[in-house]
Order: structure tokens, then sequence, then C-alpha cells
């Protein structure tokens, strides 16, 4: 029997999630409210337009322009109207006024969350937003609940659908950057200007929320270290290949020793790096995403499926929303973040990994030796060399791949041989992990 009153819920926006989110809360009103014990009563959807066009069929009576009035008197508000402003004020505003917040809005954690999260702590409100990384995957619940007891070392994600599924197309189909990104564009993946996705800014706003959670700390997205798949060309998928690896958009947040003075530090990055064909991340295809968590004590871990989607990420929204409400029924305070560890996010020259290096080079004697001096100068050591000699041109292509090394020491011996006048050019530089 359900005992409790209707838990207000306001949602602000109804794009293809919140119009998703909506049309479930109403289909499933009497199901929820049986798992929940209380009714889910969704007052109001503030949106731009009231007759914009939805993908759900939703009673007009719902919608309003006018967000701040919304709020007033809301239990719950759902935030995914996306960006920045007005977001983060009526986030404030929504929290200000006693209500909880579940948002999917990673923009806005990535940039504010230390405030928000201060905010809700102070009022003892409830901040969810399992929407805002990886679409439908749960992965902040099992980061912020389940792994609460175990030390999480290091995570590798593929947190950017739109990458993945390029990078994926061009290594089924040989396709070129320019080609793949097309037909992303064409089957709705990408955005009209794709720059957030193939520019590696929407993995780098995931990767802060998945470190900042991960290692109870503080990441602000300016300390991700970021690079995008723009540079990736079909010659360096094919030849990734080729040595049994696929090339994937990665988000890696890790733990590491500040190699300066030993003190705990984090590194957070992302960039596109050679993955073993072997590696579980490997099969991640198409617009998928997934994230690979290595846990002191519970061992690596895999969170996997649909990074994006309207009804699959109004599932994770869903999902925070009934956790809220039984909180609601069963009274006390929200779970506030933890940053309690405050250990430094170390600069990208600090990791230690392993390069893939294709050069062009005159093939004479002793070049190779000399770029063996050069590599050994650095305190580089190559685990693998390749060589293929190019009659016509009298030149040879060297694919050199590194044991472990500091990715200061890496760079530098690249930009020492970029400078050398046996190398022609450096065609291709990607670091190799999950091995
Ligand atoms: N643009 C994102 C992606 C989806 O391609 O994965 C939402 O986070």
């Amino acid at each position: 029997m359900i005992e409790y009153r209707s838990i207000r819920v306001a949602l602000l926006g109804a794009g293809s999630v919140g119009s998703q989110v909506a049309r479930l809360l109403l289909e499933h009103a009497d199901e929820l409210a049986a798992r929940i014990g209380a009714k889910l009563e969704l007052v109001g959807i503030a949106v731009r337009d009231v007759d914009a066009k939805r993908d759900a069929d939703l009673p007009r009576e719902l919608f309003t322009t006018d967000a701040e009035t919304l709020i007033l008197g809301a239990d719950v508000v759902v935030e995914l109207m996306g960006g920045l402003e007005p977001a983060r004020t009526l986030v404030l505003q929504a929290i200000a006024s006693g209500a909880d917040v579940v948002t999917g809005n990673k923009a806005l954690l990535a940039a504010h969350g230390p405030e928000l999260f201060a905010a809700a702590e102070q009022v003892g409100a409830q901040l969810s937003y399992e929407a805002a990384v990886g679409g439908a995957i749960p992965i902040i619940r099992p980061l912020r609940e389940s792994l609460a007891g175990d030390r999480v070392d290091r995570i590798l994600g593929i947190v950017n659908g739109t990458t993945n599924f390029i990078l994926d197309r061009m290594d089924s189909t040989g396709a070129s950057l320019e080609d793949a990104l097309a037909t992303a564009t064409e089957l709705g993946y990408a955005e009209a200007d794709p720059t957030a996705d193939i520019g590696g800014y929407d993995a780098a706003q995931k990767a802060t929320i998945l470190a900042s959670l991960a290692f109870h700390t503080s990441v602000p997205v300016e300390a991700v270290h970021r690079e995008g798949i723009t540079g990736v060309t079909a010659e360096q998928i094919a030849s990734a290949q080729r040595a049994g690896y696929v090339v994937k958009l990665l988000a890696i947040c890790e733990r590491l020793a500040d190699p300066d003075t030993g003190d705990e530090g984090v590194s957070v990055r992302v960039y596109p790096a050679l993955v073993p064909r072997t590696h579980p991340l490997a099969a991640v295809r198409g617009a998928n995403n997934a994230v690979f968590v290595e846990a002191a004590a519970a061992g690596p871990l895999m969170f996997y499926g649909a990074g994006a989607g309207g009804v699959q990420t109004a599932s994770a929204v869903l999902g925070d929303l009934v956790a809220i409400a039984r909180r609601h029924v069963v009274g006390g305070p929200g779970t506030s973040e933890s940053t309690h560890a405050d250990v430094a996010v170390l600069p990208i020259g600090s990791i230690t990994t392993r390069y893939a290096i294709t050069l062009e080079v005159e093939d004479e004697p002793g070049v190779l030796a000399k770029i063996a001096k050069l590599f050994s100068e650095h305190g580089v050591s190559v685990e693998q060399l390749q060589q293929t000699v190019d009659e016509g041109s009298g030149r040879a292509t060297l694919v050199i791949g590194t044991h472990e090394a500091r990715e200061q020491a890496l760079a530098d011996t690249v930009a020492a041989l970029a400078a050398h006048p046996v190398v022609a050019s450096v065609a291709s530089v990607l670091r190799v992990e999950g091995s």
C-alpha cells in the first residue's frame, strides 16, 4: 500500500533524453510508484519553445517556458537542458529551494561540479548524475557506492560514442577519417559541429567526472590532458591492425606517484591510443561505450553498453530519480561527494607509457645505429623494430615500439628524431595502452 504523498518532479528540457524521461514517467507511473512507495508526479516540463516537435507524445499542458516558477515547490528537479547557463543557475535555485537534483549535464558538472556539490551538501540535498557519463551504462553508482570500499587504481574508458563509431568504421572498412565522420553525421551520431566529440572535449568532461569520483578528489577539466582524433589516419589504423592493435579514443584516469617527489598523484588524460586487439576494450564496436575499471581488491571490471540515445540515457535518469524518491520515503540526507583525498593532478609529462613511432628514413648505412643512439641518449628502450624498404624512393619506413618510459623522455625522443637529418619525417606517434 502506498501511503507517502506524491513526489513532485519538475523536468527542465524536453530534448531526446528529456522527452523519453517524461514519457516513461507517465507510462510507467504505477510500476514506479510500487517500487518507490510513493507516486512520482510530473508537475511540468520547462522548455524554450512549447510548440517545438518532440520525440514523444506528451500532454501539452505540462509544458511551460517558466523554469523558475516550475522549480518552486518541486521535490526533485531533473535538469536535461544541457549547456552551462541557465542550467547552473536553475540547479542552484532548485537546491536552494530544497529540491534534490538529477542531471545528465556533463559539461555543467565538469565546469561547476564543486560549486554544485557544495551547495547540495550544505542543505543535505542529493545531486545525482548517472546519465552524465556513458549514457545508459551504470558507472557512476558503481564507482560511488559499489566500489566505495575499494581503491580504484585505473580507469580506461571509451566514453564517446561518436569517435568510437568513427575509429571502428576506419578499422573495419579502411575509410579515411573524413569519410567515417561523414557516415557518422549521416547516421545521426555526429553533431553538425563535431568539434566536442572529435576534439576529445566531451571525453575530457567525462574523464573529469570519473576521476573526481574514483579518486575522491576534485579534478578540474582544465587539468585533463586532451588530444582528439583529428590526426588519426587510415595508414595508422592499418598499421595498428597489422601489429595486432586497434586505435581507440581513451579517457584514462590513473593513480601514480609524482616522479619528482614520490607523492601520490593522479593523471587524467584523453588521447587516441593503440589497444591490443585481445583487450576487452577492443571489442567495443560502433557507437557503444565501455569503462574498464581496475580496483585493488575487485580486480578488473568492465561496464559496457549504449553511451548515448534518448531512451537509453533516460534509463539512467530514471534510476537516479527512483533512488532519490526512495530516500524521500525513508528520510535522511543525500549522499555527498567525497573529495577528502585532495591529490595533485599531475601533468602529462609525469606519466609512464609506451610509444609506437613510425619514421620515414633514408635507406643508408648507419641510419639505424644513429636512431638507436638517439633512443638510448633519452633513456628510452626499444622493444620492437620493423623495417620496410621502398626501393623506388630509396627510403625505409621504420615502425618502432618502445618499452615503458616517462612521457617526457618519449616526447623528447620524438622531437629529437624529427630534428635529425636522417629522418625524413615522423609519420605517426601513438601511445600504447591497456597491455
Ligand atoms: N556526444 C556523445 C557521444 C554523446 O558521442 O558519445 C553524449 O555524451
